[in-house]
């Protein structure tokens, strides 16, 4: 397994005192698996996966267990921690402008784990990134590397830090809302960019979207999380046949169904 999560809490201190975010969390991603994580926003998806590198709130209080590539997040050592999170297990973050420095440009920041952490030589490193921005659809790479952040789209961004966090070829992906950015064109480019690059390294993915749909026809199992538990864990290709739990039927039923076609007025005049 490259993820085990069990029955993980997390609560943060707020100024009414602690708030529980995490209430028994468990949840597994094995070698070359895809496995959905859906809930609507707030759920504590995004924490869920932070905590599996340990990236936790200031002052959180954490209990269970999280083993991340066959290391514990809530016991090991920091130089542990960094080991997985530069070599092992990689994030997309939610918001890429959150995560880039504004003020480096986007070659620098892309490359950086490679160079500093690899010891990939600078241009090696911007080659290897020049190709998977190309995998993700990026033209016009010379000019990219050298631009800041805020010169780009979100749907660049997102392609920029979806490039930097494979080019680390990582055994375990933690995409949280990787593609929600992007056009569905694009979306469906990532996605199948995704499956090989898994395929070839057997890469295992814990993918996450508020997407019931997405999630269903892209993942091998989901699991689906409300107000910071998991109430439902099933096989993807069962979720919409027979969603046991009622949270997931009521995700699955609010998907809009396309209508059948009503006769157009004048094929019915005619
Ligand atoms: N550092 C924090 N301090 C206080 N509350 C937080 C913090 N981080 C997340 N939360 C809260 O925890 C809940 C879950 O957040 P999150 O994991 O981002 O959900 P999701 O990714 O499913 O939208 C939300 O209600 C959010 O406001
Ligand atoms: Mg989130």
């Amino acid at each position: 397994m490259l993820l085990v999560i069990e029955d993980l809490n997390l609560s943060v201190p707020t100024p009414e005192g602690p708030r529980q975010i995490l209430r028994g969390v468990t949840l597994d991603v094995a070698e070359g698996e895809t496995v959905g994580l859906v809930g609507e926003s707030g759920s504590g998806k995004s924490t869920t996966a932070r905590a599996a590198l340990r990236l936790v709130p200031d002052g959180a209080s954490l209990s269970g267990t999280v083993t991340t590539c066959g290391c514990s997040m809530v016991a090991d050592d920091q130089a542990t921690v960094r080991t997985v999170r530069s070599e092992m297990a990689a994030m997309i973050f939610q918001e890429p402008r959150a995560v880039l420095n504004p003020v480096r440009r986007i070659g620098d920041s892309a490359t950086e784990r490679l160079v500093h952490v690899h010891g990939v030589a600078k241009a090696q490193a911007r080659e290897r990134i020049a190709s998977l921005f190309a995998e993700v659809g990026l033209d016009n790479t010379d000019r990219l590397l050298r631009a800041y952040p805020h010169q780009l789209s979100g749907g660049m961004l997102q392609r920029v830090v979806i490039a930097a966090a494979l080019s680390i070829s990582p055994s375990l992906l933690l995409a949280d809302e990787a593609t929600s950015a992007l056009d569905v064109t694009t979306q469906a480019e990532v996605l199948a960019l995704l499956r090989r690059l898994q395929r070839e390294r057997e890469m295992g993915v814990l993918f996450i979207t508020h997407d019931l749909q997405l999630a269903a026809a892209y993942c091998d199992r989901v699991y689906v999380m409300k107000d910071g538990s998991v109430v439902d864990h099933q096989k993807a290709s069962t979720i919409f046949v027979n969603p046991a739990n009622p949270y997931t039927k009521a995700l699955a039923d609010a998907v809009p169904k396309l209508p059948d076609r009503e006769p157009n007025v004048m094929e019915a005049q005619s």
